[in-house]
């Protein structure tokens, strides 16, 4: 067997026993081999099957693999079509049936945040397109990640320039200052945001939401079970018309009530 085909092996074993699955995992293989390997180096085991064998004798290691399964890739305005449809049609539309409710806040939840690329990207569009047609609303994005290191670096909000290449180059002025290279996102667009650390295999930390995002997770890395299981309560979390946005590669598991994906974009699903 070639070495590939020994790690694709060893993935296609070990990732379901994680509740993962492997044809999420097939373009970033790389990445995930290149730490496994760091981690059988630092246990002293030369070959994929003292790993294997390795992780029968000892349970907790599991846990230590599912954190070397984590893909942390991610970009401001990462599918940029859906940004514009956020702020052109999608968050105008949610203020509206915000206003309705007679509430002044609209409530958004960024899923498995990453450094804050994504939920920066929201407040940085609600701050420069949208705020001033909206005086009365206030946004609040609670953005959550499982890794407390890309938490720290979300807080810290300096990035380099190809984490921001998608973004439009009027928001990208309006909301960073450049720094030895780095372009650091000012004080003023970090105050909507608040960063907290969760797994989203865990009960939900919010509820009464109007949009959450849930983008490239839940339904690219974990196992059909998992998804649905997730699914039921991301429903649970949203407001009754309340929407989900999931990666544009992505789709819901077919058999969870209670969402309709909208016509305008298959990504973007509608609480029923
Ligand atoms: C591929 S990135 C996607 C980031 C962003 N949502 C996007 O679409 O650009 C996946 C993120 O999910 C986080 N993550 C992985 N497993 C998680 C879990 N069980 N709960 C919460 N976050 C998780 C990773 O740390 C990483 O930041």
């Amino acid at each position: 067997m070639t070495e590939d085909r020994q790690w694709t092996a060893f993935l296609q074993w070990a990732l379901p026993q994680l509740r993962m699955r492997w044809s999420g995992f097939r373009k970033v293989r790389a990445q995930v081999r290149k730490r496994v390997h760091k981690r059988m180096q630092s246990l002293q085991l030369v070959g994929l099957n003292d790993y294997r064998d390795y992780l029968q004798h000892h349970p907790q290691e599991w846990r230590v693999l599912d954190t070397l399964c984590r893909i942390t890739i991610s970009r401001f305005y990462r599918d940029k079509g859906v940004f514009r449809l956020l702020a052109g049609r999608i968050i105008p539309g949610l203020v509206e049936q915000v206003r309705r409710d007679g509430n002044s806040r609209m409530d958004i939840w960024s899923v498995g945040c990453g450094s804050g690329e994504e939920p920066y990207s929201l407040a940085i569009l609600w701050a420069v397109q949208l705020q001033q047609r909206f005086p009365d609303i206030t946004l609040r994005i609670l953005a959550t990640d499982v890794d407390p290191q890309l938490l720290n670096r979300a807080r810290t909000a300096c990035y380099p320039f190809s984490s921001l290449k998608e973004l439009p180059v009027f928001l990208r002025e309006s909301a960073f200052t450049v720094s030895a290279g780095r372009y650091c996102l000012q004080p003023a667009f970090k105050r909507a945001v608040l960063f907290v650390e969760h797994d989203v295999r865990g009960p939900v930390p919010a509820t009464a939401l109007q949009l959450i995002l849930c983008r490239n997770l839940v339904y690219t890395y974990y196992d059909e079970g998992l998804q649905r299981g997730i699914t039921q309560r991301l429903v649970d979390a949203l407001q009754p018309g309340g929407l989900l946005v999931v990666g544009s590669h992505e789709t819901l598991p077919g058999d969870v009530p209670g969402f309709m994906p909208l016509s305008c974009n298959r990504a973007i699903y509608k609480k029923t």
